[in-house]
This record gives C-alpha cells, sequence and structure tokens, in this order.
C-alpha cells in the first residue's frame, strides 16, 4: 500500500500532502505518517515552513469511522490523536493548513493544532461528531472555543453543521481564503509567516470569555438541545466539555474531554448513530448493479401530475438546477400546484433558507404544459397522478409513445404492482418505481422500486441522481407497499389495536415519542388522513387471513366524518393553526364502541405500547428480508431513520431488534402471537437468526455477498 503522508519540498517550504482516498480520513497510519512527516521537517534545518494538504477531492472528513467500530467492538484498542496534533503544534518552523472540500471532525481538529488556517471559498469546517453521538475527541472542544469563541465552538459542536470558509473566516477560524491554486497560495503564505514566532491555539485564551457570560450561553444551549436534540446525549457533552475549556488549563481540559469523549464512544447510543452512518452509504452498493454500470444523463426532467407529490417533486429538481416541466390534465390544476410551489418558497425565504434571487432562479427552471409535446426532450418522466391503476396504465402507454428513446419513465405510485405499469410500454427496462415521501422537497427518503424487468442502467441512474438531488435512495423490490409502507401498516394496525384494549390514544403516541419516534402512530395517521388509510383497508381486506383479527375504532372514526388534520378532526381536533389537542369525544367513543365489541379493557403499560408497535416493524421486516424485497437489514434501517421519523439514535428498527437480542425479541413476538393470534405469526427469518443466536446484521452481510 501507498504511503498516505508524503513529504516533498518546494525550495524552504515542506509540504506534507495526506493521501488516504476516498476522503483522507484519518486512520492510523495517517496518524503515524503526520508524525514521522512533522519528525522529517523538525530535522532538516533548510525548512523554513511547512504546508500540510489533502489530496483528492477533500481535505480530511475526519477520524476513521471505521476504528470506532473496531474500537467499541474490541478489536483494536483506543487510539489518541492529541499527542500528534501537539507534535504539530510544536513543529520548529509554522504549519499552515490548506484546506479544499470539506474539514470535519479530527480534519478540523488537526487545522486547529496548525498555526495558520487558509482555505478554498467554497470549503466547508465543521465538527459533526454528535451525529455519531459523540464529541470532538482530538483538542476540538479545547482549541475551537480558543479560536472562534465559545459560542461558535457551542454552536458547531452541539448542531454538528458545517459552516462555509466565509463563516469560518469571519469567526476567526480561518486565517485567509485562496483563490486560484491552493497549494500555491499556501505556500506563498507560509513564507510570508516564515521565521515569526507561530501561534500556538492551546495557548490564545483571549476567546473564552468571562464566568457571566460563559453561564449564560451554556445554559441556553442546553436549553436549545433539549428542545431540539430530544434524547440525545452528545451534544449535552460536548457542552461540558466546551465548558471545562473555560474553567481549566488546556492540558487538563483535554483529559476531561478525553474521558467524556469516552463514555459517549461506549454507548449504545453511538454505535447505533455509526451504524446509521455506514448503512446510509451501503444502500448505494448494488450487488449485481456495479459502479460501472452505465449511467444516463439527466438534463431535464418532466413529471405527470402537479398534484401534492408532483408540484414538491418539482421543487426538488429544480432546487438541484434541473429544469422540469409539469404537466397536469387541466388549467386549474397546474395553477393550484404552481401556487403550491411559490407558497412552499415564499416560507423558505420568510424563513432565511433561500434569497429570494435564488428562489427566482429556482422558479425559471419549472415549466408547466398541458400536452406531452415538450416531454421529448426530457430525460426522466416522473409520473404522480391519482393512486389509480387503470389511470397509471393509460398515462404510461402515453409516455411510451410521447418519449424518447431511453427515457427513464418513473412511476410514484406507492402500493401499486409497478410490473403491470411496466407491461403497458415497450420499454420495461426504462421503467422504474421513485416512490418520494411527503412533503417530497423535504424528506430524504427515496425508495427506487425494481420491476421484474426494469434495467440496471436505469436503477444505477436513479441512485446517482438520487444523491445530487440531495435524497437518499434505498432500492426494493416490487410488492404491496414496497419496504417502507409494508412494514408501516402492521405499525399502525398495532396502535389501534392498543386503543382498543384500553389504551388512551394520547397515551399510545406518548409512549412512541417519549422513546423517540418524531410523531405518535395515531398523530401520523391524522396527518396523512384517515380517509386515505381507510381506502387502503378496504382494498387490503382480501389479504386478511381467515379469523384474523380486524381494527375497527379508526374506521368508525372516518365513517362519522372525523378526516385527520384535513378537516381539523381525527382521533384528535386542531386548531387553525393545526395544533392538536386530546378530544374527549374520541376518548369516550372509542371506550364505547370496544366495550361494545367484547374487547376486554385493561390499562396498558408504555412498554407494552412500545414492544408491540415496534416489534410489529421488525417481524414484518423480517419477512422482507427473507422475501428478498430489500437486500440488508441496514436498508430497512435507512428507510425508518429517513422517511419514518424513527430515532436515529436507535439505529433503525432491525438495529434495534439486533441490540436487543433476537431471543429476547423472539420471546416477546411469541408471547404476543399466543395473545392476539396470526398477525403475531413470527417471521421464520427472526425464528432462525434467534436460535442460532445471530444477528439481522449477521444476515445483512451474507445478503450483500449473495447477490440479488
Ligand atoms: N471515516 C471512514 N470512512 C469515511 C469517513 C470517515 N470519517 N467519511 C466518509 N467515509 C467513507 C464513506 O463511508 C464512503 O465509503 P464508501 O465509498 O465505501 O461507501 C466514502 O468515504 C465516501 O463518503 P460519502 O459517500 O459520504 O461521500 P460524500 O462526498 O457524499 O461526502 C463527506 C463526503 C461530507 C466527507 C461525508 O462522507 C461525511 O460527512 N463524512 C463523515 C464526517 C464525520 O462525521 N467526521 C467526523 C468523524 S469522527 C471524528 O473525527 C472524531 C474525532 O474527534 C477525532
Ligand atoms: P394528488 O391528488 O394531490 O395529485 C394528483 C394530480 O394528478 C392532480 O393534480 C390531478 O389533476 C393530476 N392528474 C390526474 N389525472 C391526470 C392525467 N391524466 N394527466 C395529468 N395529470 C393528472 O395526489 P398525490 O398525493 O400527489 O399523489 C400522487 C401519487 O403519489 C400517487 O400515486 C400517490 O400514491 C403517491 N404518493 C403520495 C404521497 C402523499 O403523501 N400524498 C406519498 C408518496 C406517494
Amino acid at each position: 500500500m501507498n504511503d498516505p503522508v508524503r513529504v516533498s519540498k518546494d525550495k524552504d517550504v515542506a509540504i506534507i500532502t495526506i493521501d488516504n482516498p476516498p476522503v483522507n480520513a484519518i486512520s492510523p497510519a495517517v496518524q503515524d505518517g503526520i508524525g514521522r512527516a512533522i519528525e522529517q521537517v523538525n530535522a532538516d534545518a533548510s525548512v523554513k515552513a511547512a504546508v500540510l494538504i489533502g489530496a483528492g477531492r477533500t481535505f480530511i472528513a475526519g477520524a476513521d469511522i471505521n476504528e470506532f467500530v473496531k474500537m467499541t467492538s474490541g478489536k483494536a484498542p483506543r487510539t489518541n490523536f492529541l499527542p500528534t496534533l501537539l507534535q504539530i503544534e510544536d513543529c520548529r518552523v509554522p504549519v499552515v493548513v490548506a484546506i479544499h472540500g470539506n474539514a470535519l471532525g479530527g480534519g478540523l481538529e488537526l487545522a486547529q493544532a496548525c498555526h495558520y488556517r487558509v482555505a478554498k471559498p467554497d470549503a466547508r469546517v465543521g465538527q459533526p461528531e454528535v451525529n455519531l453521538g459523540i464529541i470532538p475527541g482530538a483538542g476540538g472542544t479545547q482549541r475551537l472555543p480558543r479560536l472562534a469563541g465559545v459560542a461558535k465552538a457551542v454552536e458547531m459542536c452541539t448542531t454538528g453543521k458545517p459552516i462555509s470558509a466565509i463563516d469560518a473566516l469571519q469567526a476567526g477560524i480561518l486565517d485567509k481564503l485562496i483563490e486560484g491554486d491552493l497549494l500555491e497560495g499556501a505556500v506563498a503564505f507560509a513564507r510570508e509567516v516564515a521565521g515569526q514566532p507561530a501561534p500556538k491555539t492551546r495557548e490564545r485564551n483571549a476567546k473564552l470569555g468571562n464566568a457571566a457570560e460563559n453561564a449564560a450561553t451554556f445554559a441556553a444551549a442546553r436549553e436549545t438541545v433539549r428542545k431540539k436534540q430530544r434524547g440525545l446525549p452528545a451534544p449535552l457533552a460536548a457542552i461540558d466539555a466546551i465548558e471545562v475549556a473555560t474553567k481549566l488549563p488546556f492540558e487538563k481540559g483535554c483529559e476531561e474531554e478525553a474521558r467524556i469523549f469516552d463514555q459517549c464512544l461506549y454507548s449504545e447510543q453511538s454505535k447505533a448513530l455509526i451504524h446509521v452512518f455506514f448503512a446510509e452509504r451501503e444502500v448505494a452498493k448494488i450487488p449485481d448493479v456495479p459502479k460501472e454500470t452505465p449511467v444516463l444523463p439527466v438534463n431535464s426532467v418532466a413529471i405527470v401530475g402537479a398534484g401534492t407529490m408532483g408540484s414538491a417533486i418539482a421543487m426538488v429538481f429544480a432546487n438541484a438546477g434541473i429544469p422540469v416541466t409539469l404537466k397536469d390534465s387541466d388549467q386549474a390544476a397546474l395553477d393550484r400546484g404552481l401556487a403550491n410551489i411559490q407558497k412552499n418558497y415564499a416560507i423558505s425565504v420568510q424563513r432565511g433558507r433561500f434569497t429570494q434571487e435564488s428562489v427566482n432562479e429556482r422558479l425559471k427552471l419549472i415549466a408547466t404544459t398541458l400536452r406531452y409535446e415538450s416531454f421529448a426532450d426530457a430525460d426522466l418522466v416522473i409520473e404522480a397522478v391519482f393512486e389509480n391503476i387503470a389511470l397509471k396504465k393509460e398515462i404510461f402507454a402515453e409516455l411510451n409513445s410521447a418519449c424518447k428513446p431511453g427515457a427513464i419513465l418513473a412511476s410514484n405510485t406507492s402500493t401499486l404492482d409497478l410490473d403491470e405499469i411496466a407491461a403497458t410500454t415497450t420499454r420495461p427496462e426504462s421503467v422504474i418505481g421513485t416512490h418520494f415521501f411527503s412533503p417530497a422537497n423535504v424528506m430524504r427518503l427515496l425508495e427506487l422500486v425494481r420491476g421484474k424487468r426494469t434495467g440496471k442502467e436505469a436503477i444505477a441512474t436513479c441512485m446517482q441522481l438520487a444523491k445530487k438531488i440531495g435524497k437518499v435512495a434505498v432500492l426494493v423490490r416490487n410488492g404491496w407497499g414496497f419496504a417502507g409502507n409494508r412494514m408501516f401498516m402492521p405499525y399502525l394496525t398495532e396502535a389501534q389495536f392498543l386503543v382498543e384494549e384500553g389504551a388512551s390514544p394520547e397515551e399510545v403516541d406518548k409512549a412512541l415519542t417519549a422513546w423517540g419516534m418524531a410523531m405518535g402512530p395515531l398523530a401520523v395517521s391524522d396527518l396523512g388522513g384517515l380517509d386515505v388509510a381507510y381506502r387502503v383497508r378496504q382494498e387490503r381486506r382480501h389479504a386478511l387471513k381467515p379469523g384474523e383479527r380486524e381494527t375497527f375504532v379508526e374506521s368508525k372514526l372516518c365513517e362519522m366524518g372525523r378526516l385527520g388534520q384535513k378537516n381539523g378532526m381525527g382521533w384528535y381536533k386542531y386548531d387553525e393553526d393545526r395544533r392538536a389537542s386530546v378530544d374527549p369525544e374520541v376518548t369516550a367513543l372509542v371506550r364505547k364502541w370496544s366495550i361494545e365489541a367484547g374487547v376486554p379493557q385493561r390499562k396498558v403499560s408504555a412498554d407494552e405500547i412500545v414492544d408491540r408497535c415496534v416489534y410489529r416493524l421488525v417481524n414484518e421486516g423480517a419477512q422482507i428480508l427473507d422475501d428478498g424485497v430489500a437486500l440488508r437489514a441496514g436498508d430497512l434501517d435507512t428507510i425508518y431513520v429517513n422517511g419514518y421519523g424513527f430515532p436515529a439514535f436507535r439505529g433503525g428498527p432491525m438495529w434495534y431488534a439486533d441490540a436487543v437480542g433476537l431471543k429476547k425479541v423472539s420471546e416477546r413476538v411469541n408471547e404476543f402471537h399466543r395473545q392476539h393470534g396470526a398477525i403475531w405469526r413470527p417471521a421464520p427469518l427472526l425464528e432462525e437468526l434467534a436460535k442460532l443466536g445471530r444477528t439481522f446484521a449477521d444476515f445483512q452481510r451474507e445478503a450483500a455477498h449473495a447477490g440479488s
């Protein structure tokens, strides 16, 4: 293997290049290499300054996260990057770090230990560790407040959001932006500062503030974290570590940071979040669609149906700079769609997410039409008309004649049979499902549905495009509800059973939100519309097994005209601002109906609510894996974390089940099976893995190796 750190010279300036593709993560080899490079610089009297730079597409994306997995599973000792950073800071000559792309986590901590920091104007810097359930562990909580001030350090370390080079310059994190060639500019800068005393960040205390100001900053930050990052200890731990920086000398601060870092790293939460990080990247790996699969250029998109989904999907493409044409069957529908888009953009401007100028640019990319003529040039067409198979088939037949050969024809259907839709065309290899989630311009998840004859090029193209438009695409096979909604239906049903057995709607929702779900299942039903769920139940009745238990309370609420948020009353009642409150009428009615139906009434505990709802997800997920609808357990976790408000800190439903232990999960599922009958039939895969003492993650590895 090539040495990931090399030293070269430009006359009197040493150039230390970190070259560890793809993102220059700091592995033990990189760490050793940096240490040796500094020794070399110290030993060479002709060197007057050094530049530290990254090769490839980015500076440094942080510590190598794989190493954390090895450490917490006992396969590697805990490494310590701190001494290497002290070595840089104590270097005989000034070290200038030159940043392009991202300087994240350990990458930014490395930069903080250098004497000067220069960057390309489009670079970004950040401390994203909290997203992995940890805190900066290489002095970041001690050096960043010394460079950027306490408030900025708190903001960066708690939110984990990177900031632009321009913001970093203003904050004092960077010393200079370099237009043009970065290395050339950094070398010139290094020559300017050569021979001058090099500032050591660890000795800069001017920005550490005073006790009274800091106390207010920390109190406000803790309050914000408790509200906005519910259930996450890492952001609070980061504040603790920064607080130490303001009270103890640097060396003591680093010791304390290391102690807090270890506490976070070895927690279940951090393991779950690291799983989420890697699972989100693994979804792109499809065994029979290798990286080299040709992709088609997508420079223009057309959408059929300017309703809720079509108009929001149009925004997604406009936001990515891709021109999009929106078609509907009449002008009034098109006008409604455009008004919807304008309203959404106006809210974004109000909230400071976009400027009016950038919204105007985006709006210019959205054209509307009532005819198919302009579809002839589209590289991708997405159908988003009513969920009706006959209508969708008609439209695909029309698209087949209107679109150029090779164009990808996608359907946004959430339940219908993609193969039946594809069969109306002469090019089923170009037909794919692009199941966006609502609101499509906000939700990150995109379920890509592979029909029997969907071609590899269409899959590879949509996978790549998803990344460009800021979505996480997960490939699933065709089948009712695909993966996400197929799992969600039993979950929602179980919530209703619990109400019928004696829990109140708010007890069910509270138990699950306290556990970490973004919304309770009954509040979700209100959001989606009780009428929508009602229709799905009617359509799915044929799939019920003889004697299988059926829910009834939600259907009765719907039949009496309670449709959910859309008419201000469903499981809850809603005010004009769509704020929910408990409706005593619902509480009384559901009790009355349940007693009339002969369901024995009892007090249901929060633990039972969580186990029953979450294990329905897990059991169906196991069946989905067995059926080959999803490739890996991690794919289901990615779907749930990004599309259904499942708490990332629990890793997704399948990871959670592995963490609980499949033996224990299976015992509980069997207990529910005895109590509630066929709906709880344990999935054979769950039983098999539990018996063998294995995990869904093991199954994931085998599936990935076996091909699809
Ligand atoms: N460690 C190990 N592998 C990493 C990595 C890291 N820090 N960052 C990215 N990778 C890997 C990815 O797993 C992926 O691998 P595959 O190609 O095998 O799937 C590859 O690098 C490319 O990553 P992306 O697909 O994410 O590429 P991108 O261009 O879309 O995004 C990025 C690049 C913005 C840097 C993104 O990868 C990212 O956010 N990385 C993680 C940043 C992070 O969390 N850093 C903190 C680490 S913890 C730390 O540093 C602790 C400390 O205090 C010492
Ligand atoms: P919608 O009812 O809001 O919009 C459908 C649009 O299609 C309307 O504007 C209608 O005028 C138009 N339309 C109907 N026939 C047409 C034709 N022949 N030619 C052109 N336009 C026509 O529906 P929504 O909610 O946007 O759903 C669209 C699709 O997305 C459905 O398949 C649905 O299952 C799916 N979906 C919906 C989600 C949601 O939360 N609303 C989530 C994920 C998928």
